[in-house]
């Protein structure tokens, strides 16, 4: 089972969402999720989020995504902001970006002897290519972030029962 790291730019809007909402969808379709990614456990997904930038490293996420996510359901509550650093291109088998711009920037700071597969999020989308930002936008967007979230992570899961690996 991959280790999915979610990455946005300032890990309080879309990477904490796609988190959560991939990791509860995991857990009802059954997949084992564990919380420490050491001793590696093959048999089980290990999720976590990210930013390419560091404003808001410690801190919980926005106020309007937390609470666009719990009216879906979706606890975010205890996620804290992080920044990526090169460890995360070792540690993580997949980097999922949200955007094009947080694409360009893992593919430029990836380090040499990384084997992790960086790429759109979106891939697993069949229309949509970027998560766009919501920051500076209404609550409309919150809504669009988690539509676009959910139908790519049920895609990816699907991808990962194909491969077999669901308990
Ligand atoms: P996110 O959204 O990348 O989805 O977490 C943003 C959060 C903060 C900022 C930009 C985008 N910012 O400029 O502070």
């Amino acid at each position: 089972m991959p280790r999915v790291l979610f990455v946005c730019l300032g890990n309080i809007c879309r990477s904490p969402t796609a988190e959560a909402v991939f990791r509860q969808r995991a857990q009802m379709r059954n997949f084992s999720v564990h919380n420490n990614p050491n001793p590696r456990r093959p048999d089980e997904l290990y999720i976590d989020s990210c930013g390419t930038g560091d404003w808001h490293i410690g801190k919980a996420p926005d106020a309007r995504a937390l609470s666009a996510a719990q009216r879906r359901g979706y606890d975010m509550s205890s996620l804290r902001a992080r920044q990526v650093n090169a460890d995360d291109f070792f540690r993580f088998d997949f980097l999922l970006a949200m955007d094009n711009a947080n694409l360009r920037d893992l593919e430029a700071m990836r380090p040499q002897g990384s084997t992790a597969t960086v790429q759109l999020f979106l891939d697993f989308h069949p229309e949509t290519k970027e998560v766009p930002d919501p920051y500076y936008g209404g609550a409309d967007g919150f809504s669009h972030v988690l539509d676009l979230i959910e139908v790519a992570s049920d895609r990816l899961l699907d991808t990962l029962s194909d491969c077999g690996a669901q308990q």
